[in-house]
């Protein structure tokens, strides 16, 4: 019998008895993907915001909450956000939908095979399609905002990503108030400019299968997220590694809780104060870990520049030009997952 076409690394992680990856997942030659860099685990000292705190009515503890809030986007880029609201049953529902999304069959999964990056929803396995190396990943992306879309199998699906997105997406909201409240900016500054009630919320589900030579494989390559905040859910499976002072840190999942970063958006609107953080995932070769990432950005119109208020022409003029959403967006797909190239393109000093 003729080998059949590997449509997915859990097709190939599924194989009997596969005891070594194809060389195409080999990123040995890939001298800026290596895996031997230091590691250290840290996950005690990244930062923790109390969504409860941030959202508080009483003005000291919302005002505590800012200040934790701006120094944890200055000096990370990522945090742990606690007390958050969604209930634990939805997001492990959401979870548990998309393995079991994962889990039909390659034809079932093919029939959503996007033909384009703007498809509302795309199943598909590594990055781009035209990756030198392969990663050890499964994907699934789906639009729920501004108009909502969900795959109609398993049926569970729908209703949890309905739930989950509302709740993601008012956590996202609540979290980018506070970070123009920390920047000095209205509170309502991005909701407004931004025009945030048609934001795009595409949720990006990621599935990692057990790989039988985990360090020569990578899951997905050293990148920073494009949109302003992305919230960042996981099955307890570790894997995500984050960028802080030069080395990479282990993020081990913590129940319960969203991992939230900053985006390339807010990098661009706050003239660099805070930066988007380069992450990527390992894989392991035991567990299936599945993460669903959902970056929240603007509405797909607007156009992202540094706030006025944030610059001055002379102590400190604007790092970046003026760029719409959409056009990054297509740079960003253009650009197969690279550090952060996409950023570079916009940078203008
Ligand atoms: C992403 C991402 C990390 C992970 O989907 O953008 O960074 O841990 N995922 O899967
Ligand atoms: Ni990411």
């Amino acid at each position: 019998m003729a080998a059949a076409k590997i449509t997915s690394v859990k097709a190939l992680a599924d194989l009997p008895g596969l005891s070594s990856i194809p060389t195409t997942y080999s990123i040995q030659s890939t001298p800026n993907i290596v895996n031997e860099e230091a590691v250290s685990d840290a996950t005690e000292s990244i930062p923790t915001i109390d969504f409860s705190l941030l959202t508080s009515t009483n003005p000291e503890e919302r005002y505590k909450a800012i200040q934790e809030l701006g120094k944890a986007c200055e000096d990370w880029g990522f945090f742990v956000v606690t007390n958050h609201g969604v209930v634990e049953s939805t997001m492990k529902g959401m979870i548990e939908a998309c393995r079991a999304f994962f889990e039909l069959t390659e034809e079932e999964k093919k029939e959503y095979e996007g033909k384009s990056v703007v498809d509302p929803i795309r199943f598909g396995t590594s990055t781009a399609p035209g990756d030198k190396v392969l990663f050890w990943r499964d994907y699934l992306k789906v639009l729920l905002h501004p108009s909502f879309n969900s795959p109609n199998k398993p049926p569970t699906f729908r209703e949890f990503a309905l739930e989950y997105g509302k709740g993601a997406r008012y956590v996202a909201r609540e979290i980018v108030r506070g970070i123009c409240d920390s920047l000095g900016l209205e509170e309502d500054y991005i909701d407004k400019a931004f025009n945030l009630d048609n934001g795009v919320q595409r949720m990006v589900a990621n599935f990692y299968p057990p790989c039988p030579q985990p360090e020569l494989a990578m899951g997905l390559p050293p990148h920073s997220d494009h949109a302003l905040l992305t919230l960042l859910i996981q099955n307890g499976i570790g894997g995500l590694q984050v960028e802080h002072e030069g080395k990479w840190i282990n993020i081990n999942p913590i129940p319960n809780t969203f991992l939230a970063n900053i985006g390339d958006f807010i990098q661009i609107l706050s003239n660099g104060k805070y930066k988007s953080i380069l992450h990527r995932a390992v894989v392991n070769s035991r567990d299936t870990r599945i993460s669903i990432a959902i970056p929240h950005g603007p509405a797909i119109d607007a156009v992202v520049s540094p706030a006025s208020k944030l610059i001055d022409p002379v102590c400190n003029p604007p790092i970046y030009r003026a760029v719409k959403y959409k056009e990054y967006l297509e740079l960003n797909q253009s650009n197969t997952l690279d550090g952060k190239s996409c950023l570079e393109h916009i940078r203008i000093r």
